[in-house]
């Protein structure tokens, strides 16, 4: 049963399928992580309701929503190049609709530039409030008026958690499930606790009827999501742990694989691990970002564990979990970083050997709190430190695939990608790329490995 509230955004899409007649066409151009891949997934969800078809060909749009990232400044500045060009369309077709939303929209800096340099763009609306978007698209398709949300996240600590948006998911074999979000980490960096605002769980049984219900429909990798999963269940009032969640998302039956991230090194600890181990749907693979390998960097990006601490935990979890895959983030060159700093993160890539590593130059942040604080050395040192940490890595993780070969792994097969020699392309449990020679998108597949680089497996 869906609450008056609940049901508000659907009312507002049967409104706009009448103003409109239907049969429009919409884009969602969608940057970031995969917060933001399940949120345009929700968007796809509420659009099709309102009577709009989807297209990959945004020239050909009625609507075109652009859902943005503002973790690094490249990732503001590409959406804004994006956004700019999208004026060519509006001045050929100036009934499209031009929608923006995502942590960008947080920003209020961002967002002042928007309205007032960016004349083209109709709506803007901020991650939390996705359920108010058929509401803003209403208004402004009846009223032709500028629709700029007024939300900020000091107004609402934490935002509510509204259920039952339809989702039009973009995969029809692996699927996100978001559990909890926001995030109270404050690392000194990072943007997101101040885009996406206060941590909040989901209620385990949304949680749980969303997994079944992709179990049902035939999904085979579900990946729960949260910018720190290990904090779930903070403020619930029926107080469940995420190795609890885990664990009763284990107990749904079907034939699926469940991974999640992130954990947050902190408090990723022995329940974790042994939840991992004992629950037989839930795969052997954790991404637990380490960001720096010297404890001085890591006390000053507000981390709160020591380089000792962290290889503590990859040894737990090693032990606790055979056949491990570990991947983790790392940022270069943040500010006070020294040679001897960034020395303790090669060695500790060569102690740990991970499977693969998302590797990033440190980017300042307006609103973090180490935006003032100026890089020790020069661009060209810390790009050179940059280029030196991924060369360590591809050898690492080419070396790591090269000990695949002539193993054999259960393999769910994604999709089929054509090409004469490996049409099929899926996934090991630790979330390796294998390209195969036959299969079955949604099949598990016992796979041989023949070949392998360093970026993918070869049957
Ligand atoms: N919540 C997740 C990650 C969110 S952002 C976590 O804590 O693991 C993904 C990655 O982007 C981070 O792990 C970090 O490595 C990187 N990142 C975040 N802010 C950054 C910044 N200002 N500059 C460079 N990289 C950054
Ligand atoms: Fe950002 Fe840290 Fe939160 Fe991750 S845990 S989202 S890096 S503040
Ligand atoms: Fe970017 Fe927001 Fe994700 S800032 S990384 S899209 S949480």
């Amino acid at each position: 049963m869906q609450t008056p509230q609940e049901k508000f955004p659907q009312l507002c899409c049967e409104q706009i399928k009448l103003l409109t007649g239907g049969k429009k066409l919409a884009y969602i151009g969608t940057y970031g992580c995969q917060q933001n891949v399940s949120d345009s997934e929700k968007l796809r969800g509420l659009l099709i309701e309102a009577g709009y078809e989807p297209t990959d060909d945004d020239s050909a749009a009625d609507i075109v929503v652009i859902n943005t990232c503002s973790v690094r400044e490249h990732a503001e500045a590409k959406v804004f190049g994006i956004i700019g060009a999208l004026s060519h369309k509006k001045k050929r077709q100036p009934d499209c609709v031009i929608a923006v939303c995502g942590c960008m929209t947080e920003r209020e800096g961002a967002k002042q530039k928007l309205r007032a340099s960016y004349p083209q763009v109709d709506i803007v609306f901020g991650p939390s409030e996705l359920q108010r978007f058929p509401e803003y698209l209403y208004r402004h398709l009846s009223e032709r008026e500028r629709v700029f949300s007024a939300h900020t996240y000091a107004a609402a600590e934490r935002p509510e958690i509204h259920e039952g948006l339809p989702a039009a998911r973009d995969k029809s074999v692996s699927a996100f499930v978001s559990v909890m979000y926001g995030c109270d980490n404050f690392c000194s960096y990072c943007v997101v606790p101040y885009v996406r605002g206060r941590e909040r769980s989901r209620e385990p049984e949304a949680v749980l009827r969303e997994v079944r219900g992709l179990a049902e429909a035939g999904y085979r990798d579900i990946t729960l999501l949260g910018q720190n999963v290990n904090s779930y269940g903070k403020g619930l009032p029926d107080a469940v742990t995420f190795p609890e969640l885990l664990r009763r998302v284990n107990e749904i039956p079907g034939d699926f694989r469940v991974r999640f991230m992130t954990s947050h090194p902190k408090d990723a600890d022995g329940e974790l691990f042994s939840a991992m181990a004992e629950c037989d749907k839930v795969a052997a693979c954790l991404h637990l970002p380490f960001q720096s390998g010297s404890t001085r960097v890591l006390e000053a990006m507000n981390r709160r564990y020591t380089r000792e601490q962290y290889l503590e935990k990859v040894t737990a979890a090693r032990e606790k979990i055979p056949g491990l895959v570990l991947t983790s983030d790392v940022i270069v060159g943040f500010p006070g970083e020294t040679e001897a700093d960034f020395e303790e993160t090669l060695s500790l890539i060569e102690q740990v050997r991970f499977d693969a590593l998302f590797t990033f130059i440190y980017s300042p942040r307006p609103g973090a709190p180490s935006y003032l604080t100026k890089a020790t050395d020069a661009p060209e040192t810390i790009q050179a430190r940059f280029d030196r940490l991924l060369a360590a890595q591809n050898r690492i993780s080419e070396e790591l695939h090269a000990g695949y070969i002539g193993k054999t792994v259960r393999v769910l097969i994604d999709k089929e990608v054509g090409g004469a020699e490996y049409p099929f392309e899926g996934r090991t449990e630790g979330n390796r790329l294998v390209r195969c020679k036959t299969g079955e998108p949604g099949q598990f597949r016992d796979v041989t490995v023949g070949g392998a680089t360093r970026w993918s497996l070869f049957e």
